[in-house]
């Protein structure tokens, strides 16, 4: 006998009520992995569903690649069973909910690549069966969730809403932040129907602190690509101000400084050598895209894109005029980079600012090698580069050391006294005494 919606809805319920409810997981990246964890924190059962075998491997073995989840969080999940890995689709066919968290990257064009939403949604399609709730947490732009995802969960026969559940959820997690994490950090979900909506909120708040239910995953979408327009445009409006200043001879860093003591109506944001990461560098365009098929141009985003995306070249302008002071030319010059990551205190390396201002210094033929405590080696284009140890002999060998990234286990005085110059483009060197060392700052 067929259920009523009535019984179908509190099948679900109940399970999560009772914390009966499987969980799946698909990818467990960045956002995957913290996500897996708390769920299998709050007691119910979870299965990361990976592509990768390595990562297959590295998880099943109670081991972490994430900077926020240590081994010794992640170890006694998998020991007890709460947390598996698998390379299996079919581990999806006994879950009663699905979040998926797999990259949302750009093409060559800056279009957005939703190859792996689609290709994670064919598993889900495969195993879709009645009372699943299914949640996309990627970043990507308005009406993904209800024009590339519900048709392909309804070709099943079944209905949204009735027969299954569907929501969007963004993850909002800021790697490296001790103070905020997946599980105290508020969380937006939106339905395709108020009963979506109802089911990912239960979802959700069974471990974490605070759910916000929102009109439709339409608006799910749009409030993630908001809060990350936000900081890509403050980002590339005082990064302008630094230009600005630069030109004025002002110390934008002081300027801030000031500015963020009025305790209403302004909020500091920092310069910096450009954008990195996988979310603020990307996630605008998949907005600006959107707004294209509607005939609407995007100012403030291709504005702040365009300013954000010239900064590595802005900073190596500046190393030029540092080397020239000493009569020196970037050709030639050893430069001596610190910190790969695209932020401090993190090993992620993707979209950063760095390697691009590491290959425009090479083009211009620096002798370019970079220290990073976090950050073993990378990949630029062809090559492997390997870290350097950040000794005394490399910092005073160097013709300018240039701070990239602001890693909080480096000593800033040692650094500045160590070396001939140093290019500061973060605002380290803030606390070293004024006169210790020669440094310029962004
Ligand atoms: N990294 C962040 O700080 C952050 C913050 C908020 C939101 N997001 C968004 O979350 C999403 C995921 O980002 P991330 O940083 O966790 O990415 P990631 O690259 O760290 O992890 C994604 C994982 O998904 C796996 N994967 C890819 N396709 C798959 C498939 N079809 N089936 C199973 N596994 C698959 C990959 O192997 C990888 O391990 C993106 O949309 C991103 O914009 C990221």
């Amino acid at each position: 006998m067929p259920m009523t919606t009535q019984q179908s809805v509190s099948i679900l319920e109940t399970k999560l009520r009772e914390r009966t409810a499987k969980v799946v997981v698909v990818g467990l990246g960045y956002v995957g992995l913290p996500l897996a964890v708390e769920v299998a924190h709050a007691g119910l059962h979870v299965t990361g569903l990976e592509i990768s075998e390595r990562k297959v491997q590295l998880v099943s073995s109670g081991r972490s690649d994430i900077d926020d989840i240590s081994d010794a969080t992640l170890a006694p999940l998998v020991k007890s069973g709460k947390l598996a890995a698998s390379l299996d689709p079919a581990v999806i066919k006994d879950a009663d909910c699905v979040a998926i968290c797999v990259p949302t990257p750009l093409s060559k064009t800056k279009d957005p690549d939703v190859s792996f939403i689609l290709s994670a949604v064919d598993s889900v399609e495969k195993h879709l069966h009645r009372d699943m709730l299914v949640v996309l947490e990627s970043t990507t732009y308005p009406g993904t969730t209800e024009e590339l995802i519900r048709p392909r969960l309804e070709a099943s026969g079944m209905k949204v809403g009735v027969d299954f559940y569907l929501a969007f959820s963004p993850e909002r997690v800021d790697p490296g932040n001790a103070k905020w994490g997946t599980k105290n950090t508020p969380r937006i979900v939106g339905g395709t129907t108020p009963a979506c909506s109802r089911m990912a909120a239960a979802f959700y708040g069974l471990f974490l602190d605070k759910v916000v239910a929102v009109s439709s995953t339409q608006a799910a979408e749009m409030v993630k690509l908001l809060e990350n327009t936000f900081r890509s445009v403050n980002i590339g409006l005082v990064n302008e101000v630094a230009l600005m200043c630069d030109r004025l001879n002002l110390d934008v860093w002081e300027i801030i400084e000031a500015a963020a003591t009025k305790p209403f109506g302004f909020m500091p944001f920092y310069p910096g050598p450009g954008l990195g990461g996988h979310c603020i560098p990307i996630d605008p365009h998949y907005l600006s895209w959107k707004l294209k098929s509607l005939n609407y141009y995007a100012r403030f985003i291709e504005l702040a894109g365009d300013i954000n995306s010239h900064m590595p070249e802005y900073v190596v302008d500046r190393i030029a005029r540092a080397l020239n002071e000493d009569s020196k030319s970037i050709k030639g010059a050893d430069i001596l980079v610190l910190g790969v990551a695209y932020k401090r205190d993190i090993s992620d390396v993707r979209e950063s600012p760095s390697l691009d201002v590491i290959r425009l210094l090479q083009v211009r033929g620096a002798k370019v090698s970079y220290a990073d405590p976090h950050v073993a080696a990378v990949r630029m284009d062809d090559t492997i580069m390997e870290a350097v140890p950040l000794s005394d002999a490399a910092l005073k060998s160097a013709d300018s050391v240039v701070i990239l990234t602001d890693h909080t286990t480096y000593d800033y005085q040692h650094i500045c006294a160590t070396s001939r110059m140093v290019m500061d483009c973060r605002n380290a060197t803030k606390n070293v005494p004024k006169g210790v060392g020669r440094v310029w700052k962004l």
